[in-house]
Parts: structure tokens; sequence; C-alpha cells
């Protein structure tokens, strides 16, 4: 069983949902280039109009009403307050996410704000983007902007969105905005987008009104297994920990990057950032969608596999190609409490992208996703009877949305989105997760 006050949220990101990508005076952001790119987003498209949120402030918050939820994460679209990423905010940006609070706070609804969910103002990359460290500076003056205006009302904050993507996805692969290829920046980059998470925890706390702020940050966080019981994928294991967990949670919790792994990235940094990245967090978010099978490739370094069958444990995989495994998060969860003591545990997101269509009836039937999310409430619940200090759930995502490099190619949501008529549909896993927050029990 869940505590009576254990939060059930939803999550949804600016750029993925808003749409109106030229309106409010907003500027130009890196997602936008990207998506423009061609052979960049998978079925051609880009955030606009997504799902017209910007629009639907209204109609959408009385859907989540309708839902019960009682937390919302959604993220501020920096090119939006400062359409040239610096300077005087842009009124009719924060009058947007100021609107969304009131309806939010009208409907009992706990709002999470997100302020850096990838969409980097055009501005600031042309200047170096996160591989410039002046964009520390930058990302501080839009923190103090949004938490100076909406500070009195909202209590929980969220610097940063999945570094580890953005640093990697964004500059090493290029499969993000802003598509770089540049393994050289990657240290770098990681380093600047934690240091400007240290240089907002304080910005925060100083605009908090009415009742403390509790700030934290959401890493993506991948339990890595070895594909086999030889010593040398333990090892690949250790590694490729290191590189996707270590690398981000050491920093933050303990001052200091991974030995292991400083002999492969080397960064030479200076004590007070380090001390500053460890400015204590109230929480940690955590984004948990799957594991890693991991062994040692044939030049040495980790190569991830594709999860075979084991001990009669046959692997089922998303629309994602993401395997489905709720014990993962059990796995995640006590390993965090056990080396890293944090005070508070949010998963910030988590959930399924399938193949939804309405049937002839108009249901949107989608029993593998209501699966999905209940073996993971079931882990949830295993992991706080074992210790775990862990506030609240918000399922990736409230609608479906423009899913980055796959467009609109993959369905993540309990709700549905017709993206012709832009109506919505609750999913049947939309109306199983009411149930679920309502204390109706867990089963469908
Ligand atoms: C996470 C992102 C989120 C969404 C999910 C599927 O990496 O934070 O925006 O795209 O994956």
């Amino acid at each position: 069983m869940m505590p009576s006050d254990f939060l059930w949220g939803a999550a949804t990101a600016a750029y993925q949902i808003e749409g109106a990508t030229r309106e409010g005076g907003r500027g130009e952001s890196v997602w936008d280039r990207f998506a423009a790119t061609p052979g960049k987003i998978a079925d051609g498209s880009s955030g606009e109009p997504a799902d017209d949120h910007y629009h639907r402030v209204r109609e959408d918050v009385a859907l989540m009403r309708e839902l019960g939820i009682k937390g919302y994460r959604f993220s501020v679209a920096w090119p939006r307050i400062q359409p040239d990423g610096r300077g005087g905010p842009n009124q009719a940006g924060l009058d947007f996410y100021d609107q969304l609070v009131e309806r939010l706070l009208e409907s009992g609804i706990r709002p999470f704000v997100t302020l850096y969910h990838w969409d980097l103002p055009q501005a600031i990359q042309d200047r170096g983007g996160w591989a410039n460290r002046d964009t520390v500076e930058r990302f501080a003056e839009y923190t103090d902007i949004v938490s100076n205006r909406l500070g009195d009302r909202v209590h929980d904050w969220i610097t940063h969105n999945e570094p580890w993507v953005v640093a990697y996805l964004g500059h090493v692969t290029g499969e993000h905005a802003p598509g770089l290829t540049r393994p050289d920046l990657y240290p770098r980059v990681a380093h600047h987008l934690l240091l400007s998470h240290g240089a907002a925890v304080p910005i925060i706390r100083g605009n908090a009104r009415g009742g403390a702020a509790r700030v934290g940050v959401t890493l993506n966080l991948t339990p890595v297994v070895p594909a086999s019981d030889s010593d040398e994928d333990a090892q690949a294991a250790i590694i490729q920990d290191g590189l996707l967990n270590r690398w981000y949670l050491d920093p933050l919790f303990k001052a200091a990057y991974p030995a292991d792994i400083l002999e492969r990235l080397p960064i030479e940094v200076e004590r007070s950032d380090l001390e500053r990245i460890a400015t204590p967090i109230d929480f940690l978010g955590v984004n948990y969608y799957s594991r890693a099978v991991v062994e040692r490739g044939p030049d040495g370094a980790p190569r991830q596999v594709r999860p075979r069958e084991t001990d009669g444990h046959t692997p089922e995989f998303t629309a994602m190609d993401w395997e489905v495994y709720p014990r993962g998060l059990y796995d995640l969860l006590t390993r965090l409490t056990r080396d890293y003591n944090p005070p508070l545990l949010y998963v910030t997101e988590n959930g399924a992208a399938f193949d939804d269509a309405p049937g002839l009836d108009g249901r949107v039937d989608d029993p593998r996703r209501v699966a999905y999310l209940d073996g993971h409430a079931e882990e949830m619940a295993r992991a706080i009877a074992d210790g775990v200090p862990l506030g609240g759930y918000f399922v990736w995502s409230l609608f479906d949305n423009f899913e980055w490099a796959f467009g609109y190619s993959r369905r993540f949501g309990i709700v549905y989105v017709d993206y012709a008529t832009q109506q919505r549909t609750i999913k049947e896993s939309g109306h199983w997760y009411a149930r679920l927050i309502a204390g109706e029990g867990t089963r469908p």
C-alpha cells in the first residue's frame, strides 16, 4: 500500500505539448532549429502544433482534475521568457505560466515546475550553448526571472531534466538538438549543466514567498546489469553505471566526479564548482523507463545488448523497443537510498509508448500500458516498505505528444490526442490511473 499522502501526478514538457512556437513573443529554441533541419525528426514533424496546449490550458487542466491527479509536472520554455536568451523578460511568456499555475491551484493540483526541459534559446546556442561557461550565468538569470514571478505560489522546483540526455544525445551522437557530434565537448557540457543547477538552487530558495521552496533535479537513471557471469561483463557494467548514473549522482551528492570514470572523461574542475553542484537539494527526481544489459564490447568499452530470455523470464518491449522491467525501479530506488541517502525521491517520469488507436466505439484500450504502470506501482510500494523515502510519482505522460526525434510516431499518453482535431480521449490506462488515485485499488 502507498502512504495516503503519496503524490500521484502526471508530467509533460513545454516543447512536446505547447505548440504556438511563434506566438506570445516566443523566441526560437534549439529544438525549433533542429526539427526544421531535414532528416532529424523521424516523421519530419516539429513541436508545431504538438497538443496546442498553449491555447487549451483551461480544457487541459479540467482534464487533469477529472483524472484526479494531485501533482502536475510541466516545464517552462526558456525562449518564451527570454526570446534572445538574455535580458528583461517577455511578459506574455511569464503570463502564460502564471495563468497555468493559477488554474492548477484553483483545481487543487500541485505544480512542479521544471526550468529546463531541453529548449535552449537558439541565441544562446549561437554563442556556444552549454559548452560555453557563460550559459551557466544565463541560466541563473532565467531562473531568477521565473522563480521571482512564480515563487509565491509554486513550491516545488526542478532545475534540469536529464542532463545526460542533453550532453550525450545532443553533443555526442547528435540525435537531439543541438545535433552536435563532438564527444570532446561532452564532459564540459555535462559539467556546465550540473553547475547551472547548483547556481539555480539558492536563487529559487531566495525567491520563495509564502512557504519554503523545495528544489531538486531530475536525472534519467538506468540500472545496469551485466549480460553474463564473466568478469569482463561485470567490469563493463560498472563502467556503464559510472557513465550513465554515477557521473551525475556523485557530483550532486558527494561533490566529486567518480574516479574510475574520470580516467575516461578527463575534466579539470575547481573545487568551488563541485561544492556549488553539491548544494544540498530537497529531493532527487528519478526518470525510470528500463534497465540496461551490458557486455564488454570488442573495443573494450561497454556495449548495450538486447535482453535475452533468461531463467524463464521472457523480455517484453514497448514501441520504443525498451524492455518492460518494473523490478529495475525497485532496484534503482533502493540503491539510490543506500548509496546516496537522498532526503526525498520522486519518480518524475515513468511510462510506456505503445501503438494506441481508438476502437470503433471510440475507446482507446491500452492494456499493456495498464500492466506497465501497475507493475511499476507495485515495485514502488515494495521500495517504500523497504524504507525508500519516495514521495510521489509522475506518469509520463499526461498526453500523447511530440516525442523528440521520433516526432508524433510514439504515444506515451494516458490521454490520446488526435492531432488533426486536437480532440483528447482518456485512454483506458487514464481511467485506470484515476481509479488508482481515488484509492479504488491498483488492479484494473
Ligand atoms: C525522457 C524525456 C521525456 C520523454 C520521455 C519518453 O527522456 O525526459 O521528455 O521524451 O523520455
